[in-house]
């Protein structure tokens, strides 16, 4: 199939090429991404092949159809940035990576909790400099601490059990309760609860209408003083300025996001020369207990294996006729 790749990286052409070779499908790559600017790129293409930060709007969905793509391939599990109702409407087809490795994101929202209480981003640069001194460096045990999961879905499950592994107390919030994390000492409960209580708070659960800035003022209000908030689902999830009101007045002990509400503007490029125009996040930039990373909870080896494998499939699937697995259709929930 004639496929276009957007936001495309080394590493997206790297292995979609390496795993194309059972395929044999036609895959040309733009490093753009997919937005009303660029979708003028995809006329004699049959699909297209896209990420968390494209955009899937209906103007650019209509144009698609215009120039007749039919399918619409996600290199993601999210699809927060489809409208499906669009893609319905004009025929398109959109399919998507259910699951590339939960435990790969599960394990950097770990990376992230660890760094920001053990502080090994700022020892590493002291050592470098011949600074030996712990001044400052102080952290806590996470030993029967409590930490309150958000969403126990996949990711939130690998998590949770990681966290139970360090010999944490692990309350949970979801639409729905998981039976085995029932079994192994996940204490489910209301949301106010979880966040009265909690030391440490993941957020696990997907960008919806209903989910957008579910961490606001009011949460915040209800959180222990000096707790830990991490963040590797979707930027939306938190109210951003709220979370910088927070971090002022020290509710917020530590924020750690792998995501962040306005990414697509900065996110997966080297911008090291240029001028940071968003000054909400230049702001969150200057606090000592923020850490960010620019969305690669995903990014093991073993989770772009299984990316390029399943969207290869996809397609192939696709083009053969055969049933589609990984299509996402309107009913299902939103992730
Ligand atoms: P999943 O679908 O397995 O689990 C999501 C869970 O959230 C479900 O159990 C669902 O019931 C729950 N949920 C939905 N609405 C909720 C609400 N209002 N309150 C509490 N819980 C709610 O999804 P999975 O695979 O665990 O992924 C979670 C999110 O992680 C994805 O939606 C995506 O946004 C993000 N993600 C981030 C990546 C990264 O690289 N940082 C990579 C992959 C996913």
């Amino acid at each position: 199939m004639k496929t276009a790749v957007f936001s495309s990286k080394s590493y997206d052409k790297e292995f979609l090429d390496r795993f194309n070779s059972d395929h044999h499908h036609v895959l040309t790559y733009f490093e753009t991404s997919l937005n009303p600017h660029t979708v003028g790129l995809t006329k004699e293409y049959d699909a297209v092949c896209v990420f968390v930060n494209d955009q899937l709007n209906r103007e650019v969905i209509a144009a698609l159809s215009k120039n007749q793509v039919r399918l619409i391939a996600l290199r993601c599990t999210g699809f927060n940035n489809v409208d499906l109702e669009a893609a319905r409407e004009y025929g398109l087809i959109v399919v998507r990576v259910p699951a590339y490795s939960p435990r790969a994101v599960a394990e950097h929202a770990v990376a992230l909790i660890l760094t920001l209480n053990r502080k090994t981003h700022k020892a590493y640069n002291r050592i470098r400099e011949n600074n030996f001194s712990l001044e400052r460096l102080t952290g806590f045990n996470m030993y029967e601490k409590t930490v309150g999961v958000i969403g126990t879905g996949q990711i939130g499950a690998a998590f949770s059990k990681i966290m139970l592994g360090f010999g944490c107390r692990v309350l949970a919030h979801d639409l729905k309760q998981t039976p085995d994390l029932i079994d192994l000492g996940v204490n489910y409960l209301p949301m106010d609860q979880l966040l009265g209580e909690s030391d440490i708070i993941a957020l696990h659960c997907p960008l919806r209408p209903e989910t957008k800035h579910m961490i606001h003022e009011g949460s915040f209000a209800k959180m222990k003083k000096g707790v830990m908030l991490i963040n590797t689902s979707r930027g939306g999830l938190i109210n951003t300025l709220d979370a910088i009101e927070a971090l002022k007045s020290k509710k917020l002990g530590y924020l750690g996001i792998d995501v962040y509400e306005q990414e697509e503007k900065l996110f997966f490029r080297d911008l090291s020369e240029s001028i940071i125009r968003d000054d909400v996040f230049a702001r969150l930039m200057t606090f000592p207990n923020v850490l960010i990373t620019s969305h690669q909870g995903f990014f093991t080896s073993e989770a772009l294996e299984q990316i390029a494998s399943t969207t290869l499939n996809n397609l192939s699937d696709f083009e053969k006729g055969r049933e589609m697995q990984h299509e996402i259709s309107i009913p299902e929930e939103k992730k």
